[in-house]
Formats: C-alpha cells, sequence, structure tokens
C-alpha cells in the first residue's frame, strides 16, 4: 500500500471564503483506490508555500503520492505547476499528457489546465485542476496507471511486460 496526500491550493478555501470540496473528494478517490492517505493540507495560491508543503511531504513525510487541487489555469495567482516543477527534479509529462487527452473528450477547456506532473526524490507530484468535477475527471482518467509507476519509483518489483 502507498501513501498519498492531497495539497487544495486555493486562496478562497485557505481563507474561509469558501469550503475545500475538491480535496475531500480526491482523497476518497485515492482511498478507494487502496492509498494510504495522510491528513489534507491547505495551502493559499503563494509559490513559496506550496513548496514548502510540497517539500515537506516528499522529504520528511516520504509520502510516495502527493496530488495537488487548483492552481492550474491563466489566472495569474495560478502559479501551481511552477511551484511542482520547482521542487522536481525529474518531469512525468505523460501524466498531464494523458489527463488533457481523456479530458478533452469532455470540454475544450481541458487545454486551459497548465497541470504537470514530477519526481522529487520517491515522490510522485502531480497537479489537477482546481473544481471537483475538473479534479475528479483528471484524476480518473491516471489513477489505475499511478501504482506501476511508483512500483518503478520505489524500487519495487513493476512487471512493465504484464497487462494492463
Ligand atoms: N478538465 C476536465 N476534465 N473537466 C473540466 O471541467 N475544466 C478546465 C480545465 N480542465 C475542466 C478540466 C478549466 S475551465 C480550467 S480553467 C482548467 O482546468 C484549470 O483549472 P484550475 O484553474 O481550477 O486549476
Amino acid at each position: 500500500m502507498f501513501t498519498a496526500a492531497v495539497v487544495t491550493v486555493s486562496d478562497r478555501a485557505f481563507a474561509g471564503i469558501r469550503a475545500d470540496a475538491s480535496g475531500p473528494i480526491i482523497s476518497q478517490m485515492l482511498s478507494q483506490a487502496g492509498y494510504d492517505v495522510v491528513e489534507p493540507v491547505l495551502v493559499p495560491d503563494e509559490e513559496p508555500l506550496i513548496k514548502q508543503a510540497l517539500i515537506r511531504l516528499a522529504d520528511d513525510r516520504d509520502v510516495a503520492l502527493v496530488v495537488t487541487t487548483g492552481g492550474t489555469g491563466f489566472s495569474p495567482r495560478d502559479v501551481t505547476p511552477e511551484a511542482t516543477l520547482a521542487v522536481c527534479r525529474r518531469q512525468a509529462e505523460g501524466i498531464p499528457e494523458a489527463m488533457r487527452a481523456a479530458s478533452l473528450a469532455i470540454t475544450p477547456r481541458a487545454m486551459l489546465s497548465r497541470a504537470a506532473a514530477g519526481i522529487r526524490g520517491q515522490t510522485l507530484i502531480i497537479n489537477l485542476p482546481g473544481s471537483p468535477k475538473a479534479a475528479a475527471e483528471n484524476l480518473a482518467a491516471v489513477l489505475d496507471t499511478l501504482a506501476h509507476g511508483l512500483q518503478m519509483l520505489r524500487g519495487g518489483t513493476a512487471d512493465c511486460a504484464a497487462m494492463p
């Protein structure tokens, strides 16, 4: 069983102006997929604070999978992909490619997500959009495949020849 953490990036949720709707949905999806989900993290759209949260979960907590929600769009304060890539040594571009490909079949606005994914140490970090619908749709597109990647990342026996 891999550990997972959900980081909600939202000025308004952080200020208490609105509830964090996406974080609990993502946590539930991860739990149902067999992940051991640690306590949720909520940060405003501030690049240093997003980076700090990601580094703490990866380096101090050794969480296998960190999923962020929010801050992937074009608003001036949307900086989650920049914070993510700044703390990752290696990118995992196929994951956002797969999320956008699946999402484009649902809405052309999927192209407006700048979500990134990358690897810091033994932690895979994946960005999702902010709305509950968009976050769930994007995660659903890649969730089944992530364990195989995490097995490789964490030195387990990952058989690439085995299907699916
Ligand atoms: N992807 C899916 N599957 N479904 C959606 O409704 N919304 C899009 C996009 N990706 C959407 C989606 C929209 S409208 C935006 S602006 C971007 O995600 C970025 O969202 P964010 O700024 O909340 O991170």
